[in-house]
Order: structure tokens, then C-alpha cells, then sequence
């Protein structure tokens, strides 16, 4: 434990020791078992952390060493005048000013690639009145449509979905004023039985709509997600949405940059369609974290359609891998917000 003392979590600058995130040492001869508790399961340097042990128990004269992962994600503390959502320990919103951008693919995957890493994951579609969700989830509009219960979550790729769209039949338009999609988000935070989640997504629609300033200052919300594409006008109304945020006292997590960059799958050339770096340019202006880009591939839009979300069916994918990236970041980032008594 002495030698271990020294090893800091690199997120969280203390020693794991100190943080408790070492349990269950046992010591034969010059072989040591312990498991490590991380505070997210989606810990991005995990690695890193693996070879600091070793190096701090090498001069010991320790010759084997196995690691057991285990994570215990905190929850985040409301605010005043803030319900708490009974079971979910932090909710993650992704949002953006402008329609069409990706936001819905990124809450779709940081949800799944969240669960894959072994948290539990739920995620609402508050788009109220253009619930994409189930399609990208590959589930039927209207599946709950007859329930006497009400909305209740369905789980698939180990994400617990809840979404209007599940009382409508495909293609219904819901014509209903602020104060009804203000109310109708509420329920589905506080109304929907959730089990134990580490982590609820939140997918909002465009703009400072009423479901995003309801949901911004109902629900005890850790921080979001800005999802901009690189184009001047996107980040424009990218960063309307963060001084929204940050009026309301959300803590904003970072920008991504969708539609980034093409890689023509035959020759191999890069297009930048949209233009490139616009958004990482933007974070750096506004003072926020730049949480990574996300290249323009069929693949994001078949996988979505198809119901089957690019981190699952498509993994090794550069969109995939920038998905899982992204949320590790964040995943780590609300460990660090914690830490901090935020
Ligand atoms: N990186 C990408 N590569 C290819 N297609 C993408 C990518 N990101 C999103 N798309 C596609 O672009 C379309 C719009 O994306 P999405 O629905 O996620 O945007 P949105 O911001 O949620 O839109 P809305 O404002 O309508 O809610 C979808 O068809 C989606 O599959
Ligand atoms: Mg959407």
C-alpha cells in the first residue's frame, strides 16, 4: 500500500489510495492480485493507470501482477430547486442550436458506447416533437401505445430508452404548445420508472427550445454536450446554446465537431465539407473543452437508420472510435466535476 501511495489517479491528481480505489490486496509471495475502482467504468486511462502500478511495484520486487476493474460512479448533487431523478446517479445533455447537426447521433452513441463500457445507461428523447429515437434504436413507433402504465424505458444495446415516440405511430405530429412540452418533459424524467442508472442521456431538440430550458432547470443535469458541425453558422448557434447553459447554471462539458472531414473510401483523399476545426477554433475562443470530431461516414447515417448505432455495429469505424473517445471524456470529466464538490 506504501508503494501504491504513490500512484496517482491522473484525472483526479490524488493517490488512488488516498482516493480508496484500491481494494482487496492480496500478496503471495511475489505475486500481487487487487482491483482497482475507478469512479466511471468509460475510464478513459485506464491504461495509464495500470502502468503506474506496475512501475510503482516493480522496485518493490512484485513479478506478477493482476488487476481486477471495478467502478463505483457517484452521483452529481442538485442544486436548489432541483428534484433529483430518483435512481440516476448523473445526466449528460446533448444539445446544439441548430437542427440537424448530429445531436441525436451522439446521444444515441455516448449512450451505447457508455454501456458497452459497462455503465448503466439511460437515454430520453426529449425532442417531444420530432422523437427520432426509436428508429435509431431500431424499435417500432407506437409500441406502447395501448399501455395502461404509461412510458416506461425499453432496453436494447444495454441502453434504457424512453420516448414519446413510443405512444405515437410513426410519422404523428404532436402539435403542442411550450407549457405542454415543458410539462411532458418533466414526466419523462421524474414519471418513468427508471432502474439504477450511472448515467441518463438526455437528447434535446434544437435550440433554446422549451424542452431544453425545461429540462435545464428541472433536472439536476451534470453538464453538456455542444455538438456543432464546422461551418461558421452552425457555430454561431452552437454558442448561443452554451451562454444559454451557462445562464442557467449548466456546466457545459465541451464542444464536438460533427461532419468533420470526409475520407473518400476509394482514394483515400480527405474532403473537408463542411471546412475543418471550426468548433475545436470556437471552444478555444469561448473557453470550453474541444471533446473531438467525428468524420462524415454513411456508415453513422446507414447504422442509424438501419436502428443499429455506428458504436455497435460498426466499431472499428473512425466515427466509432471518435464516439467512444468522447465518451470516456466525459464520462472522466464528470468524475473530476465530483471531485470538486460541483
Ligand atoms: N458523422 C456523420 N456521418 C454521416 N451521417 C451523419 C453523421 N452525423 C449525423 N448523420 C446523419 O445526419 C442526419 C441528422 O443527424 P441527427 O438526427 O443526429 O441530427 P439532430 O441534430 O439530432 O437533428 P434534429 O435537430 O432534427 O434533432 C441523420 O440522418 C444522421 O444519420
Ligand atoms: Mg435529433
Amino acid at each position: 500500500m506504501a508503494a501504491l501511495m504513490t500512484v496517482n489517479d491522473p484525472e483526479l491528481h490524488a493517490s488512488i489510495v488516498r482516493l480508496g480505489m484500491v481494494k482487496d490486496v492480496a500478496v503471495e509471495g511475489r505475486a500481487v492480485r487487487l482491483t482497482v475502482e475507478l469512479t466511471t467504468p468509460a475510464c478513459p486511462l485506464r491504461d495509464t493507470i495500470e502502468q503506474d502500478i506496475r512501475a510503482a511495484l516493480e522496485p518493490i520486487g512484485i513479478e506478477s501482477l493482476s488487476i481486477a476493474w471495478g467502478a463505483n460512479v457517484r452521483a452529481s448533487n442538485p442544486k436548489e430547486g432541483q428534484k433529483p431523478v430518483e435512481n440516476v446517479r448523473n445526466i449528460i445533455a446533448v444539445a446544439s442550436n441548430k437542427g440537424g447537426v448530429g445531436k441525436s447521433t451522439v446521444a444515441t452513441n455516448l449512450a451505447v458506447a457508455l454501456a458497452k463500457a459497462g455503465a448503466r445507461v439511460g437515454l430520453i428523447d426529449a425532442d417531444i416533437t420530432g422523437p427520432n429515437l426509436p428508429t435509431m434504436f431500431g424499435l417500432q413507433a407506437g409500441l406502447q401505445r395501448d399501455s395502461t402504465e404509461g412510458l416506461r424505458a425499453v432496453e436494447r444495446y444495454g441502453v434504457h430508452l424512453v420516448s414519446i415516440g413510443f405512444l405515437l405511430p410513426k410519422g404523428t405530429p404532436v402539435v403542442w404548445r411550450g407549457p405542454m412540452i415543458g410539462s411532458a418533459v418533466r414526466q419523462l424524467l421524474h414519471d418513468v420508472p427508471w432502474p439504477d442508472l450511472d448515467y441518463l442521456v438526455i437528447d434535446l431538440p434544437p435550440g433554446t427550445s422549451d424542452a431544453a430550458m425545461s429540462m435545464a432547470q428541472d433536472a439536476p443535469i451534470a453538464g453538456v454536450v455542444i455538438v456543432s458541425t464546422p461551418q461558421e453558422v452552425s457555430i454561431e448557434d452552437a454558442s448561443k446554446a452554451i451562454s444559454m447553459f451557462e445562464k442557467l447554471d449548466v456546466p457545459v462539458f465541451g464542444m464536438v465537431e460533427n461532419m468533420s472531414y470526409f475520407v473518400a473510401p476509394d482514394t483515400g483523399t480527405r474532403y473537408d465539407i463542411f471546412g475543418h476545426g471550426g468548433a475545436r477554433n470556437a471552444a478555444d475562443e469561448l473557453g470550453i473543452d474541444f471533446l473531438g470530431e467525428i468524420p462524415i461516414e454513411p456508415a453513422v447515417r446507414q447504422d442509424a437508420d438501419a436502428g443499429t448505432p455506428v458504436v455497435y455495429a460498426h466499431p472499428e469505424s473512425a466515427s466509432a472510435k471518435a464516439l467512444e473517445h468522447i465518451a470516456g471524456l466525459v464520462a472522466a470529466r464528470i468524475s473530476v466535476l465530483q471531485r470538486m464538490g460541483v
